[in-house]
């Protein structure tokens, strides 16, 4: 595989609306010791991203500041070090920033075959979400067949992602979405109950199933102490993000009472070993169930690269029901 020394990129020309993304030429990256260079075929497109561009997220140091934080395609060179690929290997990979370009660096060990059966589309769609979903709900927060788990954002990428790793697990599933047809979609994917939490309130309709072993929350806010007035005696609430803002006043006595735990995470920052770490359980226990047929990425829509702005409107308007993803080229 030839690779050019130049490459078309997205790039973020300031802080703002997603009209700041512009087409931009870039020199191809090298792969160091122990990074593989991908030819990008499908970039997906996260929230994080948008949180990117919008000033709100920064990548951290020795990252590419371009946006992009999941691909699929071809490697196209290796690093020192690297074994496991060889140039021509169709990967999909977490990326550490730099994925809305026509190559991308990642470390060898952040990457995974495509599974069976997944276009090279759908699978741009899986690494974000799987580490994220997998990291939190299992490796964080325990969860175990039998229990009964409340996702918030039912249908966002990261939802319908947790709804079906969790019944694949043999968890009950419970979700709110924004609508009724997004309640649906979540039901459809798996959960047992889905509710619109326009019109429904989350605590009540979970207290006649005992309440909730462990949540996963994007929301905060508000939703902290109706979160932990849902959980269950020793219940758990991992959270991912704090969509309407991390700060409000709280009793912790009842963590105390009933044994309640509060974690989180974010991905991004973390070490590239944990990151291996969660790669080699994902390709473990969550690759088995792509293969298997139990889960399979819900794909909202795609966009050719220049349209960049467009997909980010998208994930950022309440429409969206799953993934978005960039087509970067055949
Ligand atoms: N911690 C990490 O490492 C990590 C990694 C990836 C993503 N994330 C976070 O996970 C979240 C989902 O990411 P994504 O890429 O899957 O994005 P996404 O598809 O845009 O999902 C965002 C979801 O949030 C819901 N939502 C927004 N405002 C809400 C509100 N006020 N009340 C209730 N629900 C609300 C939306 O559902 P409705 O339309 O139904 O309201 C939507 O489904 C984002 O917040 C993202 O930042 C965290």
């Amino acid at each position: 595989m030839t690779v050019p020394h130049a490459m078309l990129a997205i790039e973020i020309t300031q802080p703002g609306p997603p009209d700041v993304l512009a087409p931009c030429s870039v020199p191809v990256p090298v792969p160091k010791h122990g990074q593989i260079l991908i030819r990008v075929a499908y970039a997906g497109v996260n929230r994080p991203d948008a949180l990117q561009r919008a000033g709100a997220y920064n990548p951290p140091a020795n990252a590419s500041p371009l946006p992009g934080l999941e691909c699929s395609g071809h490697v196209a060179a290796i690093g020192p070090g690297v074994t496991r690929w060889a140039v021509g290997d169709a990967v999909c990979a977490l990326l550490p920033g730099g994925g809305y370009a026509e190559y991308a660096l990642t470390a060898a060990d952040h990457a995974l075959p495509i599974p069976d059966g997944i276009s090279l589309r759908d699978a741009a769609c899986l690494p974000e979400t799987c580490f994220t979903v997998w990291s939190n709900i299992v490796m964080r927060g325990g969860l175990r067949a039998g229990e009964k788990f409340l996702i918030h954002g039912g249908t966002s990428g990261i939802g319908t992602t947790a709804i079906q790793i969790a019944r694949a697990l043999g968890a009950r599933v419970f979700t709110t979405a924004g609508s009724d047809k997004k309640c649906a979609v979540c039901t459809d994917l798996g959960a047992e109950a889905a509710f619109n939490y326009t019109e429904q309130d989350f605590v009540s309709e979970m207290k006649p199933h005992g309440g909730a072993d462990l949540i996963l929350d994007m929301v905060g806010g508000s939703y902290l102490p109706r979160n932990i007035k849902t959980l269950a005696d020793d219940g758990r609430l991992v959270q991912i993000a704090f969509l309407t803002g991390p700060k409000i006043e709280l009793n912790f006595a009842e963590l105390m009472v009933r044994r309640l735990t509060i974690t989180g995470s974010t991905l991004r920052p973390q070490s590239d070993l944990a990151k291996a770490r969660i790669a080699a359980q994902i390709e473990q226990h969550v690759w088995p169930m792509i293969a298997r047929g139990a889960l399979k990425p819900v794909i909202d829509s795609e966009y050719p690269l220049d349209q960049a702005p467009a997909a980010h409107w998208r994930i950022e308007t309440p429409g969206h029901i799953g993934k978005i993803v960039l087509k970067i080229q055949d």
